[in-house]
């Protein structure tokens, strides 16, 4: 019989396995100072594309004063347990009327981690007689929650319809035998290449199949849409969309999550979400905080418009000096380039030391082997300067790169030593 502790000594799993050369560095880097585009990483300034604050709020004065107030008013421990035995108050009952508004939905739960509250709803929506549906490259979450899914489940290739039909004309057979019904699950914007789900379509195949469609919308909920209400309302279609998740943890930069439905679906959620049942009620700093968040983004479309002109002119410039980036119709911003893995980790460290620019890589396994990822994340907050000399460093590095200047092993030991 094995120890699991040997097993382990041996098996740190795929990224872990790298951990040794990659620890402080390429993987829980230390970021320092207020969250802001210019930030301190090993002492030195960078010009930081890699935070989810899209809108700009983290550091915003009344964000950041709303947020010392709650904290002084408050304390971090209020209220105390589960939102069902003794967690709930006014604040958290507003937040989820405020957002149901916002989101053009009857009502809301609010979650204390966006990543469990997609789990955990998928959990409690379907039983061993119902049928999942889901898209290929959906967030861990769903990926979690549909493995706690005890009934079957199919997958269609990203985004795409035509499978996506096939996979329902599937499930359909099937819970016509079990008596079960079917859950669609996929994203609003999918976080690596930046494209939206094809919401309105899998809508559209409601005329010819019965089922219910849930949206993960961590990166749509403050971006998208005319009043920053989603991907739904940016599609127009949010009606369709049976059940909407937004986290706190991106456009609101906070913590938590929540999700939005009709009003039997959310009181049905209340009473049956084990992670919510089963654990602590969000702190009040957090709720007023994101009743304060939600204000500005309603008061201010200007937020959310320089995000985009950001986003345009990165993507623009991007294209003009030969990037590919993909199929973004999104602010986020993948640049794909081709090289091994020693020479992505010598271009970023290239990067970040010599250009002080910082921003978050993808190699193998997390994409197919002699792809890199340098992913970009505009916010309201970069300016049109930040954008010019990020196309001007990234062009520099792309001929390095392409000149074989990375392939190198010394530069990455070199540096190794260094770390
Ligand atoms: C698509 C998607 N869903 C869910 C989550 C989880 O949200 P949270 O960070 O609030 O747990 C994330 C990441 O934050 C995400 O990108």
């Amino acid at each position: 019989m094995k120890d699991i502790f040997d097993k382990i000594k041996t098996n740190l799993g795929p990224i872990g396995e790298h951990a040794k050369e990659s620890h402080g560095y390429f993987t829980f880097p230390k970021l320092e100072g207020d969250i802001n585009p210019h930030m301190k990483f090993r002492g030195r300034e960078m010009l930081n594309w890699s935070l989810n604050n899209y809108l700009g709020l983290a550091n915003h004065p009344e964000v950041r004063k709303t947020d010392a107030d709650a904290a002084a008013n408050y304390g971090l421990g209020l209220p105390m347990g589960a939102r069902m035995m003794s967690g709930n108050s006014d604040y958290h009952e507003q937040l989820e009327k405020e957002l149901s508004a916002y989101v053009q939905k009857e009502d809301t739960i609010l979650c204390n981690f966006g990543y469990q509250a997609m789990v955990s709803a998928i959990d409690a929506l379907v039983d061993r007689r119902d049928v999942i549906v889901y898209d290929a490259e959906s967030h861990a979450c769903i990926l979690d929650g549909v493995r706690l899914h005890m009934g079957k489940r199919f997958v269609f290739k990203h985004n795409d319809i035509e499978d996506c039909e096939k996979q329902l004309e599937r499930a359909t057979r099937l819970a016509e035998t079990t008596g079960g019904g079917i859950l669609v699950i996929t994203e609003g914007v999918f976080g690596m290449r930046g494209d939206q789900g094809k919401l309105k379509e899998i809508i559209e195949l409601k005329k010819k199949f019965n089922f219910r469609l849930f949206v993960d919308d961590a990166h749509g909920i403050g971006t998208m849409g005319p009043n920053g209400g989603g991907t739904g309302e940016e599609q127009n279609c949010q009606e369709g969309v049976d059940i909407y998740f937004g986290t706190f943890a991106k456009s609101f930069a906070l913590i938590g999550g929540f999700i939005s439905s009709t009003k039997e679906i959310i009181t049905y959620l209340r009473y049956n979400m084990r992670s919510q049942i089963f654990a602590k009620s969000l702190p009040m700093p957090l709720v007023v905080g994101a009743l304060k968040r939600l204000e500005l983004m309603r008061k201010h479309p200007e937020y959310r418009n320089k995000l985009w002109d950001i986003a345009r002119a990165l993507q623009k410039g991007l294209v003009e000096a030969g990037f590919d980036i993909g199929v973004t119709n999104t602010m986020v911003t993948p640049v794909y380039m081709r090289g091994s893995i020693p020479e992505a980790t010598n271009m970023v460290i290239d990067l970040r030391e010599n250009f002080g620019v910082f921003c978050s890589m993808v190699v193998y396994p997390v994409v197919p082997k002699g792809m890199i990822i340098l992913r970009l994340i505009p916010t309201a907050v970069h300016t049109m300067e930040d954008v010019k000399y990020t196309i001007e460093c990234f062009s520099k590095i792309k001929d390095k790169l392409y000149g074989g200047e990375y392939a190198a092993e010394r530069i990455r030991e070199g540096f190794a030593q260094q770390l």
